[in-house]
């Protein structure tokens, strides 16, 4: 086999351990950290159950401990941490499919959370894991360290909140009827999707006390890889399979929302979306092997179905 080909087939099998792997222990993270109470909140639990435990991807998680591991992390801590950002990123689509937003009934290849309970038992879901996932990073088990749990908070609060995750989707909500030019449609997706999305790499940074002037490499990847996540979900919108991607697809042009591709063309917004990853992988250049996970998630990124 050529060297390149086999440098492809082995960053699959490092790609596919890496994520079967993070999918398993979110999932069984996500079952002992939710047990259901035995009074009405059950059905509460349930919704958030049914909503954090299996179908994603735990691109957010796989990227937290991924960072985390170059600087020695231990699994545990990451894995708490990782929780935590999924957390927030499951409360975000929760959210992102009610009536009131995108209106979605299926979300994994099954009935929304609203769909299966209903809107209020949605909302609170929602809510109740975004609290959770501070829970878990200002707890004393994520770590002994109160600067390093407090630095985990202000992370994770400034990539979820206006400034962050919520600002993107307000900005979102407005795609649809105003007109955005290249550059406030690059600063949305920043906001909605580039946001947590390097949020997990900083936390990983963070938990192995990586100063912030040795994380701006970590910090341009992310960056890159954050802006190609989301020309790959306007791709997968605009053409992908909806029985594998688990999600109603066609929408964004049936709203009249503006997205890369809306502004750029499939083609153009294809070529960018991997120029992005290339430049990506560029910055993780000061690494050796230890960051190959990285690199075969920043191609995924762009070359996945779901
Ligand atoms: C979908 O995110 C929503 C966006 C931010 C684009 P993911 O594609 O990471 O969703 P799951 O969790 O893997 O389904
Ligand atoms: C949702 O973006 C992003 C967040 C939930 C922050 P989309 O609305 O494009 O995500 P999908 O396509 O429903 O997964
Ligand atoms: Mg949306
Ligand atoms: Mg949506
Ligand atoms: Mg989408």
């Amino acid at each position: 086999m050529p060297t390149e080909a086999m440098g492809l087939v082995l960053a699959d099998s490092v790609l596919a351990h890496g994520l079967n792997r993070i999918q398993r222990e979110v999932d069984e993270a996500f079952d002992e950290f939710l047990p259901v109470p035995e009074d009405s909140r059950a059905r509460l639990v349930e919704a958030m159950r049914y909503a954090a435990i299996g179908g994603g991807k735990r691109v957010r998680p796989l990227l937290l401990v991924s960072t985390a591991e170059l600087y020695g992390v231990a699994r545990s801590a990451a894995l708490r941490a990782a929780c935590a950002i999924e957390a927030i990123h499951v409360y975000s689509l929760i959210h992102d499919d009610l009536p009131c937003m995108d209106d979605d009934d299926l979300r994994h290849g099954k009935p929304t959370v609203h769909k299966a309970f209903d809107d209020a038992t949605a909302v609170l879901a929602g809510d109740a894991l975004h609290a959770f996932a501070f829970e878990l990073l200002s707890a004393p088990e994520m770590s002994s360290d109160p600067f390093v749990r407090g630095n985990l908070v202000h992370t994770l609060a400034v990539a979820s909140g206006q400034g962050g995750m919520a600002g993107g989707q307000m900005m979102d909500m407005a795609a649809g009827s105003e007109s955005f030019d290249l550059h406030t449609i690059t600063r949305l997706q920043q906001l909605k999707t580039g946001a947590l999305l390097g949020a997990s790499v900083e936390m990983g940074a963070i938990l192995g006390h990586v100063p912030p002037e040795g994380r701006v490499h970590l910090r341009a990847y992310a960056r890159d890889i954050g802006l190609a996540f989301q020309i790959a979900d306007d791709l997968l919108d605009h053409e992908g399979d909806e029985e594998k991607a688990g999600k109603a697809l066609r929408k964004d042009a049936g709203q009249g929302k503006q997205t890369f591709v809306s502004l750029m063309g499939p083609d153009g917004a294809r070529q960018q979306a991997r120029a992005l990853v290339d430049q990506a992988i560029g910055h993780l250049s000061v690494h050796g092997d230890e960051a190959d996970l990285l690199r075969a998630l920043a191609r995924f990124v762009v070359e996945r179905d779901r």
